[in-house]
């Protein structure tokens, strides 16, 4: 740990036993998992809720972590605050173990770290000013510093003109915005995100999400993400962790695991972002060309792997007869091109095997999904 970093968490010198050694890559990251397991002791018996995390989270990124409801995401985000001591194995912070560490230093340490909720934990009978101002005064800052630092971080959020406004004059976007300037208080160098969108609207979570990524960028903050909506891990993460379980099943950039996932799991979650077949076409697909002049449908996936978008008119014409497109179309993810489209060629004079190796030129993944009349 550099002597810079060191200051800014304000932690004693580690002691030697606590630097683990480990490859160059991971001695980078900022937030290690190694073999990290939590359980619980539920009404039931023992919960297994992490079992081996191995991770590592780099300085700077903004880091998903999905998975079904139960597999582990919140207990995982909390071990990163102590929030939650795991059962076994070690969560390291800028190469320190955080295992071992007193009343004291777990102050200093989740002055590091501030962290925003799904449904904000404000003090209701506090105004927005107040709100941001409390952890500054609980930790015994001076006045004129406070209220220089709650009034940029109302800039940054901003909230200037609601300063006065009590937590039930305001909507929930500005709400979770007051829980983001109070997280950011004492200059944090991560940002814990469990579930923060998730009671908002569509158009609200757009604009904060615009706002951690500007926090992301500006102030150099890591950022830990949990949600549900895929869409949200799309818009801002770069790279995105599954879990199962407790266990890590799928992990890789945002592009590379929405692209092509691998696991059943991930498969699933993201499936609402896939086009389904529409119904309509499904109902008269046939599994066997019966006619001459059936039209082979063909669906074509694109997952990011290539290094440009599909040249549709020398896919097209690879392909020969007509075709039509039923349905598709293609995002950029990470400056990756991914989707997939959804083609009928008739009056071919290829084979449907000669047609599916034609388009696999372009595309990635080609099914041959049926026939329509
Ligand atoms: N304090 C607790 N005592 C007992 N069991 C717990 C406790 N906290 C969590 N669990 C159990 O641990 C497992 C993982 O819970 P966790 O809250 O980490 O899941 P999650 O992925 O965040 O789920 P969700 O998406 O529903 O928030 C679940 O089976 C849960 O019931
Ligand atoms: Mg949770």
């Amino acid at each position: 740990m550099t002597a810079a970093i060191q200051r800014r968490l304000e932690l004693p010198e580690p002691h030697n036993a606590e630097k683990t050694e480990l490859h160059p890559e991971l001695n980078r990251a900022h937030v290690r998992f190694i073999g990290v397991g939590k359980t619980y002791n539920g009404r039931q018996g023992p919960v297994a809720a992490l079992q081996g995390v191995d991770l590592a989270i780099q300085r700077g990124e903004v880091f998903g972590i999905i998975g079904r409801s139960g597999a582990g995401k919140s207990s995982l985000i909390r071990t990163i605050n102590r929030l939650e001591q795991p059962t076994s194995g070690r969560v390291l912070i800028d190469q320190v173990d955080i295992g071992g560490f007193d009343e004291d230093r777990l102050v200093a340490l989740r002055r590091r770290i501030g962290m925003i909720f799904q449904h904000f934990n404000l003090m209701s009978a506090k105004t927005v000013w107040q709100n941001v101002e409390l952890p500054l005064k609980v930790a015994g800052v001076p006045k004129e510093q406070r209220e220089n630092k709650v009034r940029e971080l109302l800039e940054l959020v901003g909230l200037q003109s609601k300063h006065t406004a009590y937590p039930a004059q305001l909507s929930g976007g500005q709400k979770q915005r007051v829980g983001i300037a109070r997280a950011l208080v004492h200059g944090p160098d991560i940002l814990l995100c469990d579930e923060a969108t998730s009671a908002l609207d569509p158009e609200t979570t757009q604009s904060i999400l615009g706002l951690l990524r500007e926090i992301n960028k500006r102030l150099g903050l890591t950022i830990v993400l949990i949600t549900h909506e895929m869409a949200v891990i799309r818009e801002i993460c770069d790279r995105v962790v599954v879990l199962e379980h407790g266990h890590v099943v799928e992990q890789g950039p945002v592009w590379q695991v929405f692209g092509n996932p691998q696991h059943a799991v991930s498969q699933t979650l993201l499936a609402p972002l896939q086009h389904a077949l529409p119904e309509e076409l499904q109902s008269r697909l046939q599994a066997q060309s019966t006619v001459s002049d059936a039209a082979a449908v063909l669906r074509l996936q694109f997952t990011g792997s290539a290094a440009d978008e599909p040249d549709l008119a020398a896919l097209f014409a690879a392909l020969g007869g007509r075709v039509k497109l039923l349905q598709g179309g293609v995002e950029r993810i990470q400056g990756h091109a991914l989707g997939q489209l959804l083609l009928a060629v008739s009056g071919s004079a290829l084979s449907t095997e000669q047609l599916r190796e034609r388009a696999g030129q372009w595309a990635q993944r080609v099914e041959v999904l049926g026939y329509v009349v």
